[in-house]
C-alpha cells in the first residue's frame, strides 16, 4: 500500500476518529481514509494528521468538512420494509389505542443517523398512511446526523429516482412533486412535521423524549462500549413503553440489564422500554466547580447520566446532583477520583 502518511500516524488518526466520532477505519481502509481526507487537508492547509486533530478541536469548519468527507451516507427510501410493516401493523395500533385511552395525541419519532433524510421521510409516510385523520394528531419527526452535508440535503427534501427505487408509484405521486430530469421533492405540506439537526451521537444530546427511536446502519461501525453507552442514552430518551429499532447486524445483547425487552415481530427483533425499575446512584458534589468538572468528564467519556435539581445541602453547595446507572457507577467514581473531584455524598436508589 502506497500511503503518504506512516502507519503509526494513520493508526493514531483512526483511533482519534473512533474515540471522538465512532467512525471505524481499520488498516485495510487506510488508503480510502487517505484518499478521502487529502482534499480537505489541502483546502485547510494541514500538512500532518496531527495538525488535523489539533485544529479540529476549535475549527468547526474543518471538523464539519472532515466528517462530511469520512462518513458513509448510503441510504434509500423504505430501506427496511419489515420495519415499516412492524410500525404500521404493531406499533402504531398501540399508539392509537394509547391516545384513545389517555387523550394524548402526540407521536414523537427520532431517526438517529438519518443521513440525507430518506429514513425519516419513509417513516413519516408510513405513519401518515396508517393514522386515521392524521391532521388530528400532534406529530413530530426529528432526524439527526453527524454530517452537515447530509443534513443539508435532508432539509432540501430532494431525491433521485435511484434513492426512491423501493417506493411505490402511488406513494411517489401522493407525497412528492416531480421536477427536472426524474428528480423528486417532498411536498411542502410535510416540512412542518420534520426537523433535521447536526448531532454527534457520542456527544451530549438535547433532553427530549420519543415514542420511537430508529438507529439503523449507524452503530455497525461503533465498538461495543460506544454502542452500549448510546443504547443506554436512547433508553433514557424513550417514553415509557417506547420502541427502539435497529438493524439486525446491530442488535444488542444486554437488553435486560439496559431496561429493554426484546420482541420478535415479523421475523425481526425490536426493543421496547420495560417499566422495570433500574438502580441508580445519585452523586452530590462539594462545590459547583466540582459538579461542573464532573459534567465535563462525563461528557468527554460519553458515560450516560441525568442532571437533576435537588435540595441544597448548604448555601455553597450545588443545586443539582448527577444520577448515574449503577452499572456505570464504578467507572464514574474512578474518573472523579482520578481528577480529584470532591463528592460530598452518594446514595443508591431505584427509579
Ligand atoms: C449508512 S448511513 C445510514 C442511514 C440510515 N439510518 C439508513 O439506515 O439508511 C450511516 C449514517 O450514520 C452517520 N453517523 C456516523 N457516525 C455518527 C455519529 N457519531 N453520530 C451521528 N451520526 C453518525 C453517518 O454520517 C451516516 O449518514
Amino acid at each position: 500500500m502506497q500511503t503518504r502518511f506512516s502507519t503509526k500516524e494513520l493508526e493514531e488518526f483512526s483511533a482519534y476518529l473512533n474515540q471522538e466520532y465512532g467512525l471505524k477505519y481499520l488498516p485495510e481502509k487506510f488508503q480510502q481514509l487517505e484518499n478521502r481526507i487529502m482534499p480537505v487537508m489541502k483546502e485547510f492547509d494541514c500538512r500532518r494528521l496531527t495538525d488535523v486533530i489539533l485544529r479540529c478541536k476549535h475549527d468547526i469548519q474543518l471538523r464539519m468538512q472532515i466528517l462530511n468527507a469520512l462518513t458513509t451516507n448510503e441510504t434509500w427510501f423504505f430501506r427496511h420494509p419489515s420495519h415499516h410493516k412492524i410500525l404500521s401493523k404493531h406499533i402504531l395500533p398501540k399508539l392509537i389505542a394509547r391516545a384513545k385511552a389517555s387523550g394524548d395525541n402526540r407521536i414523537k419519532i427520532w431517526s438517529a443517523g438519518c443521513s440525507i433524510g430518506a429514513e425519516l421521510y419513509s417513516i413519516l409516510i408510513t405513519v401518515l398512511e396508517c393514522l386515521p385523520d392524521p391532521e388530528d394528531w400532534n406529530l413530530s419527526f426529528v432526524g439527526s446526523d453527524i454530517s452537515s452535508d447530509a443534513i443539508e440535503r435532508a432539509r432540501s427534501g430532494k431525491y433521485s429516482r435511484h434513492e426512491l427505487r423501493n417506493t411505490d408509484i402511488k406513494i411517489l405521486d401522493k407525497y412528492f412533486d416531480r421536477y427536472g430530469n426524474d428528480c423528486y421533492k417532498i411536498k411542502p405540506e410535510l416540512y412542518p412535521l420534520v426537523e433535521f439537526e447536526v448531532l454527534n451521537l457520542l456527544e451530549r444530546w438535547p433532553a427530549r423524549k420519543f415514542d420511537l427511536i430508529f438507529c439503523r446502519n449507524v452503530m455497525i461501525y461503533f465498538d461495543e462500549s460506544h454502542k452500549r453507552r448510546i443504547t443506554e442514552k436512547f433508553l433514557q430518551a424513550l417514553n415509557p413503553d417506547g420502541y427502539y429499532l435497529t438493524s439486525a447486524n446491530e442488535s444488542i445483547h444486554w437488553e435486560t440489564e439496559a431496561g429493554l425487552k426484546k420482541l420478535f415481530i415479523e421475523n425481526e427483533f425490536v426493543y421496547q422500554k420495560t417499566s422495570r425499575k433500574k438502580t441508580f446512584r445519585i452523586y452530590h458534589f462539594a462545590t459547583p466547580s466540582d459538579l461542573l468538572r464532573a459534567l465535563n468528564l462525563l461528557n468527554q467519556s460519553g458515560l450516560p447520566y441525568e442532571l437533576e435539581k435537588i435540595k441544597q445541602i448548604n448555601s455553597g453547595a450545588p443545586k443539582r446532583a448527577i444520577f448515574i446507572a449503577q452499572s456505570d457507577s464504578n467507572r464514574a467514581e474512578e474518573l472523579f477520583s482520578l481528577s480529584s473531584i470532591k463528592i460530598s455524598c452518594h446514595e443508591t436508589f431505584n427509579k
